[in-house]
């Protein structure tokens, strides 16, 4: 049987957080053994969750963003959370190339990246409360979590 671990870390959407909230996450899948193609591919996704809580969701000030993770069997399963502006069209917002943010010289590719270098990303959002982004990643070269 397969046994369960969780972590919660909470930030201040500063963008020196960006690099803080990535290295943690990468150290918590870590007892999963993964490769480094699969820790790569983690960091990637939840850097651009984090980076978009950042500028997106709280704009020109700073708010607080939420990064649960869990570990359970194989699954790695990372939930990026903010209070922010939320987002009124998701499907609009989940297309490839899509920015409302192009004088800044976003790439709109955030959420495509998220979706390729993950196996799964459900985003559910509501305007002026806030957006959830949870992503799922199967650990698929290793062990597993042991129950100690
Ligand atoms: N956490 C968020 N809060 C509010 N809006 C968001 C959030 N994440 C993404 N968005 C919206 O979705 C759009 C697409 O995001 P993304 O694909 O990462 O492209 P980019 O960040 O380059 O604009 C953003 O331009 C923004 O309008
Ligand atoms: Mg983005």
């Amino acid at each position: 049987m397969s046994s369960r671990t969780f972590m919660k870390l909470e930030i201040e959407s500063c963008s020196e957080n960006e690099a803080f909230a990535r290295v943690v996450t990468a150290a918590f899948v870590s007892r999963l053994d993964p490769t480094l193609e699969e820790i790569s591919d983690i960091k990637t996704a939840v850097s651009e969750a984090v980076t978009n809580a950042i500028i997106h969701a709280y704009e020109d000030r700073i708010g607080l963003i939420t990064i649960s993770a869990f570990l359970e069997g194989n699954k790695f399963t990372v939930e990026v959370a903010d209070r922010g502006i939320g987002i009124a069209d998701l499907e609009q917002a989940r297309e490839p190339l899509y920015t409302s943010k192009p004088e800044l010289e976003r790439s709109g590719m955030g959420f495509t990246i998220m979706e390729n270098f993950m196996d799964e990303l459900t985003v559910r959002s509501a305007p002026g409360e806030g957006t959830v982004v949870t992503m799922v990643k199967e650990i698929r070269s290793r062990g597993g979590l042991q129950e100690s």
